[in-house]
């Protein structure tokens, strides 16, 4: 570098300016390169440590008893935009009423008998079932049952934390008082709905989808050819206006018949997935996953992806991406890999 051009860089920085040329490194990438690789968690691993935290962890140290799926490649979160935690709540255990920025869902891995509590309305939860608690939402739960409960917490924080707009508030209450009929919004989103709840929010209702209706859909649909990339694949949707779950965030479940093998593919959107039933392996990028139940993966944007449930039975994936994100902004883009 001349003297000269050293010289004029130096009074640039002493104005705050900065040259283009100093941003350049290199050649300027052509496709997105991701700051961060795929990460594989085993169940067992996270399931121990968990049940661990029940032990040494008081609540008084954390207010939520939550083990986080980190992806060492990032400073927190499992993708760039969205993190999966396992959450434990213990027999009689319940947590304070707050509310934040960030977005959340629950799907429920074990146990029955806890109340969920948000905006005011009360939803039985138990093993299968997923529930939503979109942002700026009041939501409590507390456990009445008489066993531990464990679920997946799902969250759009990563991305707040980027954006830097949490704002963050513990309900002065403490518990909410249930306001709501048991099965409010269920009456209030179908195809009978009232007249003055007009489809115009950005936010969903919080809703809760049962395991049930999961399981009896996966039944209807389970023979149709499905998609070439995910199999059998049924979106958590708005329940008011069908589109994604949350805007930040897409849930499915993803079914995998007996051998099924999907083609591969990659995508500007990061995935999640969580195995909740079956066994099988998964290729992303060069690396080949072995998974069993109980065991979580990510697959970073851009990077090709495939799936092969090795079992005879049916395989099911619990799915999280960001998606709605990329489709709001128009950078969704996808590529199949050439057979
Ligand atoms: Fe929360
Ligand atoms: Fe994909």
């Amino acid at each position: 570098m001349s003297e000269a051009l050293k010289a004029f860089e130096d009074e640039l920085q002493s104005k705050n300016f900065k040259g283009y040329w100093q941003n350049i490194q290199g050649d300027v990438a052509r496709e997105p390169v991701p700051s961060f690789a795929p990460c594989f968690w085993k169940g067992k691993d996270l399931f121990a440590a968990t049940e661990k935290a029940g032990e040494v962890v008081g609540l008084d140290v954390s207010f939520r008893r939550v083990i986080q799926l980190w992806n060492p490649a990032l400073k927190n979160g499992t993708s760039r935009t969205l993190v999966l935690n396992l959450q434990l709540l213990k027999p009689g255990e319940d947590a304070l009423s707050h509310r934040h920025m960030a977005g959340a869902i629950r799907f429920i891995l074990k146990g029955q008998g806890t109340r969920l509590i948000v905006e005011g309305e009360s939803f039985e939860i138990g093993e299968g079932d997923f529930v939503t608690t979109p942002s700026w939402t009041w939501h409590d739960h507390e456990n009445h049952g008489g066993e531990s409960m464990m679920w997946l917490d799902g969250l759009d924080a990563p991305l707040v934390r980027l954006l830097e707009t949490d704002f963050h508030e513990p309900d002065p209450r403490k518990k909410q008082t249930v306001t709501k009929p048991e099965g409010y919004t269920l009456a209030t989103v179908g195809a009978l709905r009232p007249s003055w709840m007009k489809q115009n929010s950005i936010q969903p209702p919080a809703f809760c989808y049962k395991w049930a209706d999961t399981e009896r859909a996966l039944s209807k649909v389970g023979e149709q050819p499905g998609d070439p990339y995910d199999g059998i694949v049924l979106d958590y949707a708005n329940p008011l206006t069908g589109g994604p779950t949350l805007p930040t965030m897409a849930c499915q479940i993803h079914m995998l018949r007996g051998s099924e093998k999907t083609k591969s593919h990659r995508h500007t959107s990061s995935t999640i997935y969580h195995v909740w039933r079956g066994g099988g392996v998964s290729y992303i990028g060069d690396q080949r996953y072995e998974w069993e139940q109980g065991d979580s993966f990510v697959v970073p944007l851009w990077n090709f992806h495939h799936h092969e449930n090795t079992s005879k039975e049916p395989a099911v994936f619990f799915v999280m991406s960001d998606k709605p994100l990329m489709d709001a902004i128009g950078h969704y883009r996808e590529d199949a890999k050439a057979d």
